[in-house]
């Protein structure tokens, strides 16, 4: 994800941004850059690649300041390039800007300024921030930063200096992480600790909606109603690998906490008006009437997130969908038609199989639109439309937050596609607009109760046996939870739609095996009840996960987990979180190496 560090003090500012860069490459980037105030000009130093290609490009201009802004880039709005990398700057040069976040109403304020006679550069949505100061400048840096905060919609940490106001930088703050670091005649900013800890321990947190002024020897900070606002000092006691992680013990546990703003961030910049909107998706109206049939085509977790969008697309949309696995799909010769559409589904961006199906599929005249985490990667630059998630980069092995992603635009392009052919009404496309908005607050409530599971997890974590159960997407869910626990922990384990039980894998069940059945399908309740009923009368321990309100699930449970109420087809992005939890905690107690699992890879380029 996006990094941002800066510095006001007296002391050389680039070696102190490079080294705070470098203390963030951790997290995954695709370009660097950095700004400077010398001699009241401001000097912008940027590049597409490592940090060391900043620094050559640096070495050969030689500075001098004591102030400056910072940034790794992970693409989001624009690829990967040296124009796209930030700092951005205003184009009299005036102000130069570092954003980490999502603009969402940077298309609009983008026509308006161009409107006005405004040129732009870069692809990004970060520009937009420059360009407005530079508009709306009123000569009053602060004052400046003020009027044009206003305008932005979405989340945002924002770094600002400009080349009139050599001793001041601005930070602004809101629903994206941003601190300051106190130093000695110096002070510091960053997103994320690791990048200042080698220079300071004692930070500000700004809160949301905040701005800060900050010199050398003095910081200002108000909110957005400019009041002064007042901190108290924070004493970081952790060591760097624990800074990494923002305080958690593994990637994987933050990447799961982390869950909310992805899937925020990845639905709200998609919703205008009560409207689902695509930028850039080339799918006419027409092609989707013309539609004969949806291959989703994927690996591992990503398949997964193909199994819940049969049910959603075939649910509301009416369209034929089948799911295959990538390396299942390039040598199958499906029979393709020219009518059909082919969705690749990867977090990476660079998977060997899903690849060469997008390929084999683009061989055959057939449109492929891909699902992509990584801006920029080889799915998405082969493929004709992309829906970027935007989850941030995964560090542990096992997807969570990205999955998480790939399930919310597997609903936003179900409801579009719903929406243009008619297949649901008005009332009930806005219900499920709704229902999409209020999804990072209930994914985040379940968060807050992980202590729940543990008990379960304390006493099982040893089986050599774990199953899941479930109907429709319930079993599609229980296949990514029984993934995601052999692989960080281990255990072997099998998902079985409920109803095969008795063709055969009932014969499975013995004395104390741990069932984990998901009930979450209203209409499918009592037929997973007896499920459960027939599991637990052979003897297994039953761990169940139902909608809140559904209590007779206690009479054929030993435990239970409720989740919020939403919509049907929405109910997975809930009920995948207990289970993400479990596999943490039984790999944890099994001592597992959590981020990095024997023998998996974070991105599988080999077929
Ligand atoms: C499981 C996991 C893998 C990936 C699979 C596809 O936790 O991470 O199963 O989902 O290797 O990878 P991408 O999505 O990068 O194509």
């Amino acid at each position: 994800m996006c990094g941002i560090v800066g510095y006001i003090g007296e002391k050389q500012a680039i070696p102190i941004m490079l080294c705070g860069l470098e203390k963030l490459e951790y997290r995954g980037y695709d370009s660097a850059g950095i700004a400077v105030i010398e001699n009241n000009k401001l000097k912008v130093f940027k590049t597409k690649g490592r940090i060391n290609n900043l620094k050559e490009l640096l070495n050969n201009n030689g500075y001098n300041s004591s102030m400056g802004i910072g940034h790794t880039r992970w693409a989001t709005h624009g690829k990967p390039s040296d124009i796209n990398a930030h700092p951005h700057s205003s184009n009299s040069n005036k102000f130069a800007v570092v954003h980490n976040g999502i603009i969402e109403n940077y298309l609009d304020l983008k026509e308006e300024l161009i409107k006005k006679g405004v040129k732009f550069i870069s692809e990004t949505d970060t520009e937009v921030i420059a360009q407005l100061l530079e508009y709306y400048d009123t000569g009053n840096f602060v004052d400046t930063v003020f009027s044009v905060v206003s305008k932005l919609q979405g989340a945002f940490s924002i770094g600002i200096i400009c080349k009139d106001n050599p001793d001041e930088l601005i930070a602004v703050k809101k629903d994206s992480p941003l601190i300051i670091g106190l130093g000695d005649g110096e002070n510091y900013i960053a997103s994320d600790i690791p990048a200042i800890l080698s220079k300071t321990r004692k930070i500000y947190r700004l809160d949301d909606e905040e701005i800060a002024v900050i010199k050398k020897d003095k910081i200002n900070i108000y909110n957005f109603n400019k009041e002064i606002v007042y901190k108290n000092v924070f004493t970081v006691d952790w060591d760097i690998t624990s800074a990494e992680k923002m305080g958690y013990e593994h990637f994987m546990m933050k990447e799961i906490m982390e869950q909310p703003k992805a899937v925020r961030d990845t639905i709200y910049p998609r919703i205008k008006n009560n409207k689902i909107i695509f930028d850039q998706l080339s799918l006419s109206e027409n092609d989707i009437k013309n539609l004969n049939r949806i291959y989703i085509v994927a690996c591992g977790s990503a398949y997964h997130v193909g199994c819940v969008a049969k049910y959603t697309i075939e649910k509301i949309a009416k369209i034929p969908v089948e799911v295959d696995f990538a390396s299942e799909f390039r040598y199958r010769k499906p029979l393709l038609n020219k009518n059909d559409l082919i969705i690749i589904i990867s977090q990476s961006g660079e998977t060997a199989d899903s690849l060469a199906a997008l390929r084999e599929s683009k061989k055959n005249g057939v449109k492929v639109l891909s699902i992509v985490n990584v801006v920029g990667s080889t799915i998405a630059n082969e493929s004709d439309n992309i829906i970027y998630t935007w989850a941030g980069p995964e560090i542990a092995v096992a997807t969570t937050k990205a999955y998480s992603a790939q399930l919310v635009v597997i609903y936003l392009l179900a409801l579009y596609m719903a929406d243009k052919l008619g297949t649901i009404s008005n009332d009930i496309y806005t219900d499920y607009i709704n229902e999409l908005l209020k999804l990072p607050d209930k994914i985040e409530s379940i968060l807050k109760r992980k202590d729940e599971l543990i008990d379960f997890c304390k006493i099982y974590f040893n089986s050599r046996d774990i199953f899941f159960i479930g109907r429709n997407v319930d079993y599609a869910v229980c296949l990514e939870g029984s993934l995601k626990l052999k692989e960080v922990s281990y255990a072997h384990s099998e998902a079985y739609a409920a109803g095969e039980l008795k063709h055969g894998p009932i014969s499975l069940i013995e004395n104390d095996v741990p069932v984990i059945a998901l009930a979450t399908q209203d209409d499918l309740f009592y037929k997973m009840l007896s499920n459960i009923k027939e599991v637990k009368a052979r003897g297994a321990a039953i761990f169940s996960i139902a909608v809140e309100g559904n209590t007779k699930i206690e009479q054929v449970s030993d435990y239970n987990f409720y989740i919020p109420t939403t919509c049907d087809i929405m109910l997975p992005s809930l009920s995948v979180i207990p289970l993400q939890f479990i596999s943490y905690y039984v790999a944890l107690y099994k001592n597992c190496d959590i981020d990095k699992p024997r023998n998996l890879a974070k991105s599988v380029t080999v077929e």
